[in-house]
């Protein structure tokens, strides 16, 4: 059965994008069949993928998760096959739907469509589900319909917690979201986990992992990702931490196995 995560927290930079290539590219190692989805106008899983430039515009003129949003409201050009928005990135072996800076224009006019809330889960259709054991779903920094559409799709989220200051900022209101999609469209929804990002040695760091492991107890992650400058060279080499030896990588494979045990007791 194909698990669907969506990797979410409103806040930006605070280790998203790289949780969801990361864990991507991990479970992706372990022998899982998975898609990414990059579902930020901003575009940085899809530069990681080198999909596209530092503005998020795509370098060839390839279709984006942008024109397929576009084309499921009836406002592109006729509905395709959904297999034709997959590309398939040979440096780091995985398969990943791309976006684009138009993406931000989708969200607008989303707002006015119908059943705008499931415009994603209907796309992705049980043909594609059942070629994948994983969809990852790299969320945009905000709590608007788009998110919505993310969770309303996902069968789990991952909420990465930059271990610093302010890190508990706005998860009341993304737990909130949660409760509201798991009470109406999506019953089965779980929290899978609350991952700790950018962990170093300074006080703050620790006394959020503290409070963290109050709050969710039975969620966090046994697995902490620590900070190091690894993360960024990863993502101007477009090539995961977890295909060559360093912490990072180390940790993020770690996290990989920790979803698939708690899938398996879940
Ligand atoms: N563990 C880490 N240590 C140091 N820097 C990191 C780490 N994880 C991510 N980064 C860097 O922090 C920035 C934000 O990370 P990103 O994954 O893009 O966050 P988000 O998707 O939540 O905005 C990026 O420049 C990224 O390379
Ligand atoms: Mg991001």
């Amino acid at each position: 059965m194909c698990r669907i995560i969506s990797i979410a927290n409103q806040k930006g930079g605070v280790g998203k994008t790289t949780t969801a290539m990361n864990v991507g590219v991990a479970l992706r190692l372990t022998g899982k069949r998975v898609l990414l989805i990059d579902l930020d106008p901003q575009a940085n899983l899809s530069t990681y993928l080198g999909f596209t430039n530092d503005e998020g515009e795509p370098i060839d003129d390839l279709p984006t998760i942008s024109h397929l949003m576009m084309v499921a409201i009836g406002q592109g050009k006729k509905l395709t096959d959904v297999k034709q928005y997959i590309r398939h990135n040979e440096l780091n072996d995985i398969d990943y739907i791309p976006s684009d800076i138009n993406l931000a224009n989708a969200d607008c006019y989303l707002a006015g469509a119908l059943s705008r809330e499931t415009v994603l889960k209907r796309m992705l259709t049980k043909e594609l589900i059942s070629d994948y054991d994983y969809i990852i779903i790299d969320c945009l920094p905000s709590l608007g319909v788009l998110l919505m559409n993310a969770l309303v799709a996902s069968n789990g989220i991952i909420i990465p917690v930059q271990a610093q200051k302010f890190a508990f900022d706005g998860l009341g209101m993304l737990n909130s979201i949660f409760d509201q999609v798991k009470a109406t469209l999506k019953p089965e929804l779980s929290l899978i986990g609350v991952l700790p990002t950018m962990v170093d040695h300074t006080n703050a760091s620790k006394r959020v992992i503290e409070q963290l492991k109050e709050a969710y107890p039975d969620e966090l992650f046994n697995t902490v990702i620590h900070r190091a400058t690894e993360a960024t060279e990863s993502t101007n080499k477009h090539r995961s931490l977890c295909l060559y030896k360093n912490r990072l990588g180390e940790e993020y494979k770690a996290v990989a196995e920790e979803i698939i045990r708690r899938e398996v007791t879940t």
